[in-house]
């Protein structure tokens, strides 16, 4: 027993060492009568939602410290399954997904963690958390007791446990409580599937800090576990005491705690940006403050979906922009914002301890314009084909991001029939013999086409764009490429097309070797790749100004940025410094349409709220995309 003792104390102190703390002490968290106990102590927690993943690795520690000079008490955050798993099996915790580390990180910096590993997360991430291959299974069943479902589930949370169950706060760590599955009650009702979650989140270790489900006030007890904490999600300006009214009638002696205390919301392609209220911000965590209730400001710090990582909504299909800067207290690119003074003025008054200063932010650059004079057209770059008799999505050749194109034979016919595609996921660009005829965009439910005449059979190329997975409600169940069916109708008949030859575009085809880029010799409208370089004295933070460019994604020195669209609102990109160098850079954009003109700059202040209407774009490319007055 005692040697038992012995060697669980060493293995706490070799936790300890690891975390940076010379003198380990295992403390505990627990629920008491109406409040957190921290070491049998009444404890509020305030803490500051960020993600790892929507922070560079290197600035994991300023926003670490932001948080902190913000005068919260704790991190709270996701774990993104489909990023440390992106091949069923193959097991991601290194570098920027080192979770555990972003978690020591906290413990240094004094802050306690709340872990939130879903499986599903929501988020306004890419099918909410969930890796795209499980959609390969056909009837899947998402969240529920699907057993392959399930059987993933497990096999991931015990990849949790491994990573972060021995940093519970009791084992030397910082971890306080952990979150079992997301808003449940918006998707369904089903306790036996929430069970099923909590034992698996049990069974990966978490055996010794509080577990808790969130959900709104108005359908929490749909799903609510008698044995897990409650807690409610809402946003500034909500009333609080209604929030709250049904969770204390039933639970008198909980404690309280909002878990998700919106401070901004995010923007999606195509509406206006988002901001809230700083004024109704301060007033609503005053009042939690002045009640004793917990809370977590989602998000503290929003931060950037890089690469292709972004989600969706739907009905009607919405995919959310890049920047997730959430109107947030801390900016995108980590800087201290009004409403962050505000925060901190209010939460000085409720720390018995001087709040830190507020460290310096990082530097920012600005990029003279630059030219990409290399292209690569995609249809000069194309992989080698699939052969697929009936359409299949882009899930069933094995593919999860990224653009797929589908080529078939249109049979000759006259001026007048309509191409019926149905139904392209995301946004398609439609070719005849290599002509550009028409977008169709799934945010307006675009499906047909006017075909022009054709004397002979022409070539029919569908490019379809994946825009991102839905993370939120049952249209999860999002597949990608062309879900149903490709037709021509001819006055009442209708021919459905076959034969295709599919080709497969993943996301990192733009950096493989395998792409021939030439000098440009004349303004492309098709789609392609664009390369160039800019030069640097010195690294710093800068957005890029994408207004010249029409719709894709951005890599810069190999990484993946984001997404840009003329649409707006967004217009920039926030490039880490962390990811530049001194001398020579390289960038390569995917442009599905072209650039007007091939240039890019870099600004220190980004554009979030800059919206473009079909005509305003049109009348824009007019002078540029000569092809856009009409092909046939
Ligand atoms: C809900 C979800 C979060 C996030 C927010 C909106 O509360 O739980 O993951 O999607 O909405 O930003």
């Amino acid at each position: 027993m005692r040697k038992q003792l012995l060697t669980k104390t060493f293995i706490l102190c070799l936790i300890g060492l690891r975390a940076g703390c010379t003198t380990p002490k295992a403390s505990n968290f627990e629920i008491g009568d109406k409040q957190f106990l921290l070491n049998g102590e009444a404890f509020v927690i305030k803490a500051a939602e960020i993600h790892y993943t929507r922070i560079p690795r290197p600035y994991w520690e300023h926003r670490i410290k932001m948080s902190k000079a913000l005068g919260m008490n704790s991190i709270c955050l996701y774990i993104f399954w489909n990023i440390h798993e992106q091949e069923p099996g193959v097991f991601d915790f290194e570098g920027q997904n080192d979770v555990a580390e972003f978690c020591r990180m906290a413990q240094k910096e004094g802050m306690y963690v709340i872990i939130r590993p879903g499986p599903y997360v929501c988020a306004e991430w890419e099918m909410g958390g969930l890796p795209w291959w499980l959609l390969k299974k056909e009837d899947i069943a998402l969240r529920s007791q699907d057993p392959y479902y399930l059987e993933r589930v497990e096999i991931f949370m015990n990849e949790v446990g491994r990573q972060l169950a021995d940093l519970q706060i009791n084992r030397g760590g910082n971890i306080i409580m952990v979150q079992v599955e997301n808003e449940f009650g918006s998707y369904g009702t089903d306790k036996p599937y929430i069970e099923d979650i909590r034992d698996m989140v049990r069974g990966a270790g978490f055996t010794d800090v509080p577990l808790f489900q969130c959900d709104w006030n108005s359908n929490f007890k749909n799903n609510a576990l008698d044995d897990l904490l409650w807690t409610i999600n809402f946003g500034t300006g909500a009333n609080i005491d209604n929030q709250f009214r049904e969770l204390k009638r039933l639970r008198p002696n909980t404690p309280l705690m909002c878990s998700e205390f919106w401070s901004g919301w995010f923007d999606r392609w195509g509406s206006p940006h988002e901001t809230r209220s700083a004024e109704a911000l301060v007033k609503g965590m005053q009042e939690m403050l002045e009640k004793d209730i917990s809370f977590s400001l989602y998000m503290a710090h929003g931060g950037t979906t890089f690469g292709h990582w972004t989600g969706a909504n739907s009905p009607p299909y919405a995919s959310w922009c890049s920047s997730y800067d959430y109107d947030a207290p801390i900016s995108e690119s980590g800087q201290a914002t009004e409403k962050f003074y505000a925060v901190r003025e209010l939460l000085a008054q409720y720390s018995d301890k001087a709040l830190p200063k507020v460290p310096k932010a990082l530097p920012m650059i600005e990029i003279p314009e630059f030219e990409l004079d290399q292209t690569a057209p995609l249809f000069q770059n194309l992989p080698a084909a699939i052969q697929s008799d009936q359409i299949r999505s882009m899930e069933f050749f094995d593919q999860g991001y990224g653009s797929i194109l589908y080529r078939t034979t249109l049979p000759a016919g006259k001026a007048g029939r309509q191409l019926l595609v149905e139904e392209a996921h995301d946004w398609a660009i439609v070719f005849v013999d290599g002509r550009r005829l028409g977008t169709l965009d799934r945010r307006k439910a675009e499906k047909v086409l006017e075909l022009p005449g054709t004397e002979q059979e022409a070539v029919l190329d569908i490019l379809v764009e994946n825009m991102g997975r839905v993370n939120y409600s049952k249209t999860i169940h999002d597949y990608k490429g062309i879900t149903r069916k490709v037709s021509v109708k001819d006055g009442r008949s209708q021919q459905e097309l076959s034969g295709f030859e599919v080709f497969r575009i993943p996301v990192e085809e733009a950096l493989s070797p395998r792409l021939q880029f030439a000098d440009r010799t004349e303004n492309c409208s098709m789609p392609a790749y664009h390369k160039g370089s800019f030069n640097l004295d010195k690294t710093g933070d800068v957005y890029i100004d994408m207004q010249n460019w029409s719709k894709g994604l951005v890599w810069i020195n190999g990484y993946a940025i984001g997404r840009f669209w003329e649409i707006g609102p967004q217009q920039t990109l926030f490039v880490p410094g962390c990811w530049l160098k001194k001398g020579r850079n390289e960038i390569i954009v995917l442009d599905m349409q072209g650039p007007r003109k091939p240039v890019i700059s870099g600004i220190t202040t980004p554009i979030l709220d800059m919206l473009h209407s079909d005509q305003e774009i049109l009348e824009r490319n007019k002078n540029t995309n000569p092809d856009e007055s009409g092909y046939f």
